[in-house]
């Protein structure tokens, strides 16, 4: 998969693809990122990409050309644009699944005050990673890289993600590590039974258990 995240800061990036998942998923070449600053495509003789609203008001408006000739340049007939706004639709996991089957994302990072209506049009999603709004569109590009890269094939044991929550509408079950007995807290017995059987089912219960008590929302979806 390659992913250009189109930023007016590029240098937010440090440091995320260069640690743990994200950065073997990238020498194992199973994703391809590249940084794309779009001040790079200004016509402006100023290097300008943003200007005042017009009627008036707050901040600055990210301006069409820029954006539209950088989105250009990149996009084939592979490529998913995603423009990352807060009123896009709600990111969850089901989204990240069908991201990830995608060859070719182009993602565009709002800043200021947001950025001309215009640019919805060249854009064929529109996500938002929840409801409150950041300064930029550079953490949200970071949610969505790291929750699809994850989940690309050879990136991480598909095991590890088919159990995660909101993956199958239920939340994670409990997990625990050695010692069995902890300051006197003690691992469920069905857990070192040796019975696999049992745990499966367990694990099904407290999953399901879990998620009544935390997010009955997430069954009441299931029906
Ligand atoms: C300060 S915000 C602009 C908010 C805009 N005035 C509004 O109320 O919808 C600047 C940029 O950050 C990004 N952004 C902020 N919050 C976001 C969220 N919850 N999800 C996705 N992108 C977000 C978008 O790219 C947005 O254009």
């Amino acid at each position: 998969m390659r992913i250009d995240i189109l930023t007016l800061f590029p240098n937010m990036f440090d440091g995320i693809f260069q640690e743990s998942i994200l950065k073997r998923a990238i020498d194992l070449g199973k994703v391809e990122i590249h940084l794309v600053n779009f001040r790079d495509f200004t016509e402006d003789p100023h290097h300008k990409v943003d200007d005042t609203p017009f009627g008036g008001g707050a901040g600055m408006v990210l301006m069409c050309q820029p954006i539209y000739d950088c989105v250009e340049s990149l996009r084939g007939e592979d490529s998913v644009v995603v423009l990352l706004t807060p009123d896009g639709v709600p990111y969850q996991q089901k989204l990240a699944s069908t991201l990830s089957q995608v060859k070719h994302l182009i993602l565009i990072c709002g800043h200021y005050e947001g950025f001309d209506e215009r640019i919805r049009e060249i854009c064929d999603m529109e996500i938002s990673i929840g409801d409150y709004v950041l300064t930029g569109g550079e953490i949200p590009a970071m949610v969505l890289v790291d929750s699809i890269t994850r989940l690309l094939p050879g990136v991480i044991l598909e095991e590890s993600y088919q159990n995660d929550s909101f993956q199958n509408q239920l939340l994670d079950y409990p997990t625990y590590t050695k010692p069995r007995n902890f300051r006197g807290r003690e691992v469920p017995e069905v857990l070192v039974s040796g019975d696999h059987k049992k745990i499966e089912e367990w694990r099904r219960e407290e999953s399901l258990r879990k998620t009544r008590e935390r997010r009955p929302d997430l069954i009441q979806e299931e029906k």
